[in-house]
């Protein structure tokens, strides 16, 4: 293959046996047994074992962990009893005939192999190292692939990848815009794309019908397990498309990618629940279907209920609502502390039941039910003796909300074996903030179903708008779009933004919908979530070659930096008294010069 290496490690098989192989790539394990020293060869794409006689090559004894090496030498069957079944190689051994070391490796700050459980700040300063990690070298593999198989079958589709630009005017996605100053222009700055949404929409009324692009997209939030500054979509838009156009599109996508990583058929097509139906039964719009335990109504079961806590509610238009956490018996403890959880999450208690042999309850409240209320919510639920049932009376959102928190940490599988994918349709246009306004609850290119209906009734006004949905976590979201300039303001005005203040943010896109817009909708699919989930991690960040930590910074390359005053002034920029006691507080001295090298 090349002068360094004729196979990779995960090449090495019985079709290799005796004969001459060289292999190159990093010492991953040293052994010395009775003069004999055996090493683990690791490579971009597997590993070998190395067997070493001191008498042939003396260089053998000077190997430390991580040096990059070559070797020459004969691939041979390794004696009975001392194989590796762990190993796809484990059969096999390489007799080194010639040992080269290519480079060597300072002392690690950690052990680079799957066990090792090293802080994660030194994790990212030596991501480099750290992505030797095999499970880490899989997952950007398996980031790769995932790519590929979105490619491919867009291509196939007959879809253009267009770049649309990262220095770009605001595009309101919900979060903070990221700033860039303009050296040329100075006082203003650029934005970078929170998504490529009015680009994409653009390219629909340039004609382009059938749009992807693999986008890189900044949002200046707070990071989390699924959150990053700094991450990528599969950002897609048809012409002449409605939502069925979308989902097929986007169903054969994701079982491409599901396919290639899991080596599974998805069925397809994937299902779907409204909006209202997942907030009423899992009490969240990204429901994991994984389980069952479904927030159940049991209003009907208590109607005439005597006991004045689920009475109470009932009267005051509220519901009573429960699950069916199957056979549990959790002590005395546990209960009190569901009971606390319930109360910390908003309701004003909760009800915990345990389902006796003839029918009745063991429960602190068995006392104020009778049996027939008993039996019917029991049979509701469709419980059996022994199962722990989790009831909750009060306003309905609140008693889902509080019941699916309760389902997750009760029920939520530690791990994604299983994938349910899951559309969930028909959103609201807008959501109602804790102080009472309005803002979109995707963004406000997205289509109602009824203007008037927005209109006149904004807080319930349902919009083409849908996600996807995940083992619980939102894959993507997307919508079909306002395609004329008159519905644009609608939304506009509805949402409190006056002519002007369209004007001056959006007059230029306002003025695009304005010549012969087709009606379009898209999607977009957050990949780094998508290839976490496939690759069974708990994080985007391990799938996300070089993420940045909690506090948006890279340990790595130090970034975000200081820059030099020369640089601000520049850019017309002065620092306030507040950054500069901050600045002050941290050691890190300013990068500079501002000026480009050899420019
Ligand atoms: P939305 O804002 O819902 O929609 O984003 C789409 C998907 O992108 C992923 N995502 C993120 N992933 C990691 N870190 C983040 N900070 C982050 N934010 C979002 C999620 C999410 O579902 N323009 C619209 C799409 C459209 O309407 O076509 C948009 O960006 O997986």
């Amino acid at each position: 293959m090349t002068a360094y290496r004729s196979h990779f490690a995960d090449e090495l098989g019985p079709d290799q046996l005796d004969q001459h192989v060289k292999v190159a790539g990093w010492v991953a394990r040293v052994r010395d047994l009775g003069g004999i020293s055996f090493f683990d060869l690791r490579d971009g794409r597997g590993i070998v074992q190395v067997v070493v006689d001191p008498a042939v090559v003396p260089s053998a004894s000077d190997l430390r962990m991580e040096y990059c090496v070559r070797v020459e030498g004969t691939l041979r069957r390794r004696p009975a009893g001392t194989e590796n079944p762990d190993l796809p190689t484990g059969d096999f051994e390489v007799e080194a005939g010639v040992l080269e070391v290519l480079s060597r490796a300072a002392p690690l700050p950690f052990m680079i192999d799957d066990r090792s459980h090293s802080e994660e700040r030194i994790r990212l300063e030596y991501r480099y190292l750290d992505l030797r990690r095999p499970r880490m070298a899989a997952n950007l593999r398996a980031r790769s692939r995932c790519i590929s198989a979105i490619r491919r079958t867009l291509d196939h589709l007959g879809f253009l990848d267009v770049e649309t630009p990262t220095l770009v005017n605001s595009t309101p996605e919900g979060a903070r815009d990221f700033l860039v100053p303009s050296r040329l222009r100075p006082g203003r700055f650029y934005a970078l794309p929170q998504s490529p949404q009015l680009f994409k929409q653009l390219l629909m009324v340039a004609g382009v019908e059938r749009y992807y692009q693999i986008a890189r997209c900044y949002r200046d939030e707070d990071t989390r397990a699924d959150r990053q500054i700094e991450f990528t979509q599969l950002d897609l838009e048809g012409s002449f498309w409605e939502r069925e156009d979308v989902f097929a599109a986007i169903e054969r996508v994701v079982a491409a990618v599901v396919r290639d990583l899991r080596g599974i058929e998805l069925p397809l097509p994937l299902p779907r629940i409204t909006y209202d139906e997942a907030l009423a039964r899992y009490g969240t719009d990204k429901p994991d279907l994984r389980f069952g335990m479904d927030v159940t109504e049991l209003s009907d079961a208590f109607s005439g209920t005597g006991f004045r806590g689920f009475g109470g509610a009932l009267d005051a238009g509220g519901v009573v609502r429960g699950i069916n956490a199957g056979p549990m018996s959790p002590s005395r403890a546990e209960l009190d502390g569901l009971v606390g959880r319930a109360r910390e999450l908003g309701a004003a208690g909760l009800v915990w039941a345990v389902v006796n042999e003839d029918g009745g309850w063991r429960s602190p409240v068995a006392k104020f039910l009778d049996s027939a209320e008993m039996a019917e919510a029991t049979r509701i639920l469709d419980a059996s003796p022994g199962d722990l049932l989790l009831l909750v009376a009060g306003g309905a959102a609140m008693a889902s909300s509080v019941l699916g928190a309760i389902r997750l940490e009760l029920g939520r599988p530690g791990s994604h074996e299983e994938l349910r994918f899951v559309w969930i349709v028909d959103f609201p246009v807008f959501e109602t903030t804790e102080g009472g306004d309005l803002v979109p609850s995707h963004h406000p290119f997205t289509a109602p179903v009824s203007v008037e209906e927005m209109r006149e009734r904004p807080e319930t006004a349902v919009a083409q708008a849908y996600d996807l949905v995940l083992n619980g976590s939102e894959l993507g979201s997307g919508s079909v779009r306002i395609h004329d300039p008159d519905t644009q303001r609608a939304v506009f005005e509805t949402l409190g933004i006056s002519d002007e203040e369209a004007e001056s943010r959006f007059g230029w896109f306002l003025e695009a919908l304005a010549y012969g817009t087709p009606p379009h909708a898209g999607f977009a699919v957050g990949i780094d979530r998508l290839v976490a989930i496939l690759q069974n991690e708990a994080s985007i960040r391990e799938v996300i070659p070089f993420p940045k930590t909690q506090s948006g910074a890279d340990p790595l390359t130090t970034a975000p930096t200081r820059v030099v005053d020369d640089h601000l002034e520049e850019l017309g920029l002065d620092l306030t008294a507040t950054a500069k006691a901050a600045l002050a507080a941290t050691d890190q001295p300013p990068t500079g010069p501002s000026e480009p090298a050899g420019s």
